[in-house]
C-alpha cells in the first residue's frame, strides 16, 4: 500500500501531464460503468510490455501490417510525389516508417509526438540511418491542432498513422481526428493509414487474450502506474484482465474485472467496486474496408488505394484529401 506516497509526486511526467493523467482518472472512476483511457497504458513498463505484445503469437496486427508495408512498398510509393514530407502521427518503435523511408523518396521526416525524450533519441538514430533526408521532430499531441515545421511548408505533405491506432477512437473521434489531420496537412495532403480488419470472432479473442498473459499484464499495469504515479492503493491482484469482442460495435473491449466487493482510494477519493463490477480501459474497433472508406469520406477524405494481406487480416489504405 502507498498510502504515505504524496499526491501528484511523479518524476516522469511535467506537471501538468500528471495533472491531466490524475483528472483523467478520477472523472473515469466517477462514470458509470467505470472506464480509464487506453493513452495512459504508455508508460515505460507499458510501451515495454506493448512491444512484447507486437510479437506473441496470437497477436498478427504488427506483423502483418509490416508484411504489407513490404510487400507493397513499390505500389505505395507510386501513390507519393517526390520530395514530400512525412508526417507521422505519434510516433513510437521506427520500424514502419523505416520500410517507408526506403521504398519512398521523402525529402523530410516529422515524428509527433508528446514525448520528447523519446522523440529525439529516435530522430538522432534515424539521420544516422538516414543521411539525406531532413527529421525534423515536433514536440504535441497529434489529437489536437499543432503547427508543421516552416522547413516543409513548400512540400507535398504525406500524414502516416500506422498500427490501427485509429481503433482506439470512438468512431465519432476516429472522424474528428481525419478532420483534424486534413487541416495540419492542408490541401492536396495524402495520408497512409493502418486499420486492423473485421475478422473471424475466434482470432480477434486470442489476439487480445494471449496464452502467455502478457495482454493481462499489459492491462493491469494501468493500475500498477495509478498507485505509482498517483498515489493509490489498488489492490492490483484483486482485479483480472478481460477482452471479449463485441460483434454490434465492431469492436474488442478490455476490462479489468473485480474479484471481489472491494475499494480503493486515490488523491482523496474512495471509489467503491462490486464482485464482477468493471473498469472499461480499451476499446479496439475493426473496420471493414467498406466502413473505413465510408469513415475516410466522412471526414474529408477520399479512398485512392486500399492493400491487404493475403489473408485479409490488416488493411493499409492510402487517402487523399477532398477539395
Ligand atoms: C496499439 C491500439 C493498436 O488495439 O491492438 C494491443 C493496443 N491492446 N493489445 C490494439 C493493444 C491490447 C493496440 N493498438
Amino acid at each position: 500500500m502507498n498510502v504515505h506516497a504524496p499526491a501528484l509526486a511523479n518524476a516522469h511526467l511535467p506537471d501538468e501531464q500528471t495533472s491531466a493523467f490524475a483528472r483523467d482518472v478520477i472523472a473515469g472512476l466517477s462514470q458509470q460503468p467505470k472506464r480509464l483511457s487506453p493513452k495512459y497504458f504508455y508508460d515505460a513498463t507499458g510501451s515495454e510490455l506493448f512491444e512484447q505484445i507486437t510479437r506473441l503469437p496470437e497477436y498478427y496486427p504488427t506483423r502483418t501490417e509490416l508484411g504489407i508495408l513490404q510487400d507493397c512498398g513499390l505500389e505505395i510509393a507510386a501513390t507519393i510525389p517526390e520530395g514530400a514530407a512525412l508526417i507521422e502521427f505519434g510516433a513510437g518503435a521506427t520500424t514502419k516508417v523505416r520500410l517507408l523511408l526506403k521504398s519512398c523518396a521523402f525529402g523530410s521526416y516529422v515524428p509527433v509526438d508528446i514525448s520528447g525524450d523519446f522523440l529525439n533519441g529516435q530522430a538522432d538514430v534515424l539521420r544516422k540511418d538516414f543521411p539525406e533526408l531532413a527529421v525534423h521532430p515536433v514536440v504535441a499531441d497529434f489529437t489536437t491542432p499543432f503547427a508543421l515545421p516552416d522547413a516543409i511548408k513548400d512540400m507535398p505533405k504525406v500524414g502516416f498513422f500506422p498500427g490501427s491506432t485509429i481503433g482506439n477512437f470512438e468512431p465519432h473521434e476516429a472522424c474528428g481526428f481525419l478532420r483534424s489531420a486534413r487541416g495540419i496537412l492542408g490541401p492536396g495532403a495524402l495520408m497512409i493509414v493502418g486499420a486492423d480488419l473485421e475478422k473471424d470472432e475466434r482470432m480477434l479473442q486470442d489476439a487480445y487474450n494471449d496464452a502467455a498473459g502478457v495482454t493481462a499484464r499489459f492491462n493491469l499495469n494501468l493500475l500498477v502506474r495509478i498507485n505509482r504515479e498517483l498515489g493509490g492503493n489498488f489492490d492490483v491482484s484483486a482485479f483480472v484482465h478481460r477482452a471479449i469482442y463485441n460483434r454490434e460495435q465492431h469492436r474488442i473491449e478490455m476490462h479489468l474485472v473485480s474479484r471481489k466487493s472491494q475499494s480503493a482510494r486515490l488523491l482523496g477519493t474512495t471509489f467503491a467496486f462490486r464482485t464482477g463490477e468493471s473498469i472499461h480501459t480499451e476499446c479496439s474497433y475493426k473496420y471493414s474496408v467498406e466502413r473505413f472508406g465510408a469513415l475516410a469520406r466522412g471526414s474529408g477524405w477520399k479512398v485512392l488505394k486500399t492493400w491487404t494481406d493475403a489473408e485479409n487480416l490488416f488493411s493499409v489504405h492510402a487517402l487523399v484529401a477532398e477539395a
